[in-house]
């Protein structure tokens, strides 16, 4: 089997390279996909970071340049580049699209993200490779590869939604980030974290879906004994489209002056919500106490609940006993 994954690492580099050569080359490539990147502000050397492509608006251009080259209709199909219908039509799986190869944690291609360039209510923004078997999306974090160095050297990971978000952070100099692309975060994602740094900070889009998935995304990070801070972004933006707006500098000062840890990120929108209501109030502390008995530490849980005291204005007592009322629930 490790002939079979080596031979689909070897066709997918192809296929990067391939759809690298034609953004860059053919002049739908360049007329359309070099454009679109100009107008998202990517540079030739981030273009170049994350290897990006294009794929032509045709059926079969990586299917006959494969075969050319000597790729089996099998091997291209296990990869996930080409798609087989019944009755024998076989055609490329991404057309006309921009696309985003991911990489694995050493830096070869496992797949790929696919940006159709006009929003269509017909098809998807985005379209992904199929899992195959060396592509788990679940174990997969955009720009782990490119991030890895300076995950290490920050000692902290921030933590997106999206490709874009990735790569302009990354261009104006932002260099620790990655992305859950759009899948709810895992575990396994989040011990690829935790292999560089015990600190994590969630970027996620600034509007109701983001906020959801931040709240997901919070218990999982501290049930693997990560330290969590969170930022929202204004609302309706997306970091890609915030650092455009204000610039690195003002990017870098609005993460330290606005990330929260996960105490006040929960209980400004608990006390927000609960005004005078003390119902709402102790669901609040319900809520932020549950979140607390996720932590592995029993130290780091002691000194949480102090804190918990302090914002809720309630006895550190009253807060321990709630904890442990739900740590017996969940025995
Ligand atoms: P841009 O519009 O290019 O700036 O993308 P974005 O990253 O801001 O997209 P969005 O916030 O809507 O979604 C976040 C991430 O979810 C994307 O980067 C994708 O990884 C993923 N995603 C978004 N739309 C789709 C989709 O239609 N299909 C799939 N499979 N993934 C999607
Ligand atoms: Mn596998
Ligand atoms: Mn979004
Ligand atoms: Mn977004
Ligand atoms: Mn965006």
């Amino acid at each position: 089997r490790q002939n079979e994954r080596e031979s689909l690492l070897i066709v997918l580099n192809f296929a990067k390279t391939f759809f690298q050569e034609t953004l860059q080359t053919s002049d739908e490539g360049k007329s359309i996909g070099l454009c679109y990147f100009r107008e998202r502000g990517f540079t030739n050397p981030t273009i170049e970071a994350f290897e990006l492509g294009y794929t032509l608006d045709q059926w079969d251009s990586l299917l006959k340049e494969g075969q050319r080259r000597g790729y089996s209709q099998e091997l291209l199909e296990k990869a996930g580049l080409i798609l087989s219908k019944e009755g024998g039509k076989v055609f490329d799986r991404f057309r006309g699209r921009v696309m985003f190869p991911i990489h694995n944690v050493s830096g070869r291609v496992i797949a790929f993200g696919a940006r159709i360039l006009k929003t269509d209510k017909n098809q998807p923004k985005y379209l992904n490779s199929p899992e195959t078997a060396v592509y788990h999306k679940s174990q997969v974090l955009y720009g782990i590869f490119q991030a890895k160095q300076a995950i290490r050297q920050e000692d902290v990971c921030y933590l997106t939604e999206g490709y874009t978000d990735v790569i302009s952070l990354h261009q104006a100099g932002i260099k620790n980030v990655v992305a859950s692309s759009g899948t709810s975060l895992t575990t396994e994602q989040i011990k690829l974290i935790a292999r560089f740094t015990p600190n994590v900070t969630i970027l996620y889009d600034g509007d109701a879906a983001g906020i959801k998935a931040a709240l997901r995304g919070l218990d999982m990070v501290l049930e693997e004994g990560l330290n969590l801070k969170l930022l929202l972004l204004p609302d309706g933006e997306d970091p890609d489209s915030y650092v455009h707006k204000v610039g690195a500098d003002a990017f870098k000062t609005h993460i330290k002056e606005h990330s929260q840890d996960f105490i006040d990120f929960k209980a400004s929108r608990w006390l927000t919500e609960a005004g005078d209501n003390p119902l709402k109030r102790a669901e609040g502390i319900s809520d932020v106490c549950a979140s607390i008995t996720k932590i592995p530490d029993p130290l780091k849980r002691q000194t949480l609940s102090q804190r918990v005291a302090q914002v809720f204005h309630v006895s550190e007592q009253s807060v321990i006993s709630e904890i442990n009322r739900l740590v017996r629930k969940q025995q």
